[in-house]
């Protein structure tokens, strides 16, 4: 099938790829040119492991090419997505600003199109917006109706950044949200090489489907995350406790790795526009208020321990190793390490931060503060070291060679502590040294 995407960032360029390998011919839009020449040259705008040797073969074979001209990508194609940003507004709501853009381009095209076209949202948007304001914009601009003379639906993405070629590949459900069979049967088609199920429901199902998924995700490490306090006061580790907690299968033993916190684009803008919807409802989410305040909580009770184990960190350097949200990924949306290391600059700390592919994104914010690509050179004199992002690099680091180190925080469980000498190590969740 020609398929054309608008939005080409994560899920935009991930889910071509993936469009592409299982044989079809894909356009990707965007607005920002300089997005697209590199895509062009074979290289994604950011790090994600194998990307790039999939999107070079796809590009020179032809079945990917880029546009900036989204009119003409929707004529060109049957299928259009629509991948664009829905961040949060000051108040927690969705904007919804990007998804009307796309949505008129691809509304004016239609206008003067014939055949059928089918409308994908695959950005995360908050119930009733398909059908709300896509829709509106669709119908308005191409004064066709939508469900009969366009197809419209809402397919939620669920991909992981740092597997993202996997998790598109290998879904564990597709979701298609649609109010006509004309459309399901055609998308239904589409997905069906992924092998994967495929579940039918209305398209503000599918919406609140994925809102559901990723607040229930954030409320299980939120959940880990207040454990695994109580199981440090108790004298007890939460990785043996949520070991026993997730062998009940009802459970599941995924997302209750206790750490510093959750972050990334999706699971604190989602929560928060959840939140934001039920408060226009008039209802009350004591979970989910529980779920962001236990999320705020952790890197202060990180900086807390940090101080109480190494003292006063006036004029002390830390290292700070690990910037991104999560492993493998350079996006440092909304990462933990921010509130970490705003909270040891207040206290006076002279940092050194170090990451294998987050340093330039996070420099872009935090300029203040020294930077080294080589986490040995960033232990140089150092006497306390945050672990903030469980990079495998870390745990080959040979810490008792580093003279000055007296103090490591793990908040990710990810180096082993068995043979360090004299050094003071605690990882969240576990009893204080
Ligand atoms: P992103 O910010 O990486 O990319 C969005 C792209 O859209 C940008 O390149 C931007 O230039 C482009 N764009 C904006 N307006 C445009 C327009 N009018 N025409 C053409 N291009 C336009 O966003 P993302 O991380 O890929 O997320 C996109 C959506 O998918 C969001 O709703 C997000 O919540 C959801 N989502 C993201 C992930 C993830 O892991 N990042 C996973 C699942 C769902
Ligand atoms: C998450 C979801 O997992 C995806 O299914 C969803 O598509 C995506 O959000 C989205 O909507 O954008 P992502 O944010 O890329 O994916 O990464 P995760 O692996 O979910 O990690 C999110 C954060 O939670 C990271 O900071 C990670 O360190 C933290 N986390 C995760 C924990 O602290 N403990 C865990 O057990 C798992």
């Amino acid at each position: 099938m020609d398929i054309s995407i608008i939005g080409t960032g994560y899920v935009g360029l991930t889910t071509g790829i993936a469009l592409a390998e299982l044989g079809n011919k894909v356009v990707l839009v965007d607005v920002i040119p300089e997005k697209l020449e590199t895509i062009n040259s074979g290289k994604a705008p950011f790090y994600e492991p194998e990307v790039d040797d999939l999107l070079k073969k796809h590009v020179s074979a032809g079945n990917i090419t880029t546009s900036l001209d989204g009119y003409r990508s929707v004529l060109d194609t049957e299928i259009t997505f629509i991948s664009v940003g829905t961040p949060s507004k000051e108040d927690g709501s969705m904007d919804d600003r990007y998804i009307r853009a796309a949505s008129e381009t691809i509304g004016k095209a239609l206008k003067d199109k014939d055949e059928f076209h089918i409308v994908v949202m695959k950005s995360t948007v908050v119930p009733g917006t398909t059908l709300g304001a896509i829709r509106e914009e669709l119908e308005r601009f191409s004064g066709k109706i939508a469900g009969s003379d366009v197809g419209i639906a809402m397919c939620p993405e669920f991909l992981r950044e740092g597997a993202a070629m996997h998790d598109s590949m290998n879904p564990d459900r597709v979701i298609i949200g649609c109010i006509d069979d004309r459309t399901f049967d055609r998308l239904k088609e589409l997905f069906l090489p992924l092998d994967s199920k495929i579940l039918r429901t209305s398209p503000a199902s599918a919406e609140m489907i994925k809102y559901a998924s990723n607040s229930l995700l954030a409320t299980k490490i939120s959940f880990a995350n207040e454990i695994s306090r109580i199981c440090e006061r108790v004298g007890v580790d939460v990785y043996d406790i949520m070991e026993g907690v997730g062998m009940d299968f009802r459970i599941s033993p995924q997302f209750l790795r206790a750490g510093v916190g959750f972050g990334g684009s999706c699971f604190p803008k989602d929560v928060s526009a959840l939140m934001n919807i039920a408060k226009h409802l008039e209802l009350d989410t004591p979970i989910l208020d529980g779920v962001m305040l236990n999320n705020d909580i952790q890197p202060k009770h990180l900086v807390s321990i940090g101080e109480k184990m190494a003292g006063n960190l006036k004029g002390k350097k830390v290292a700070v190793l690990g910037l991104s949200f999560k492993p493998d990924t350079d996006d440092i949306r909304y990462t933990r390490s921010l509130p970490v290391i705003k909270q040891l600059l207040e206290k006076g700390a002279r940092i050194t931060a170090t990451d294998p592919k987050a340093m330039e994104n996070f420099r872009s914010e935090v300029p203040d503060i020294e930077y080294v690509a080589d986490p040995d050179e960033a232990l140089i004199g150092a006497e306390v070291v945050f672990l903030m992002t469980e990079w495998p690099i870390y745990g080959r680091i040979d810490w008792n060679s580093k003279s000055d180190l007296k103090v490591i925080i793990d908040g990710r469980r990810c180096v082993d502590p068995s043979s360090m000498k004299n050094i003071k190590y605690w990882s969240i969740g576990k009893p204080l040294p």
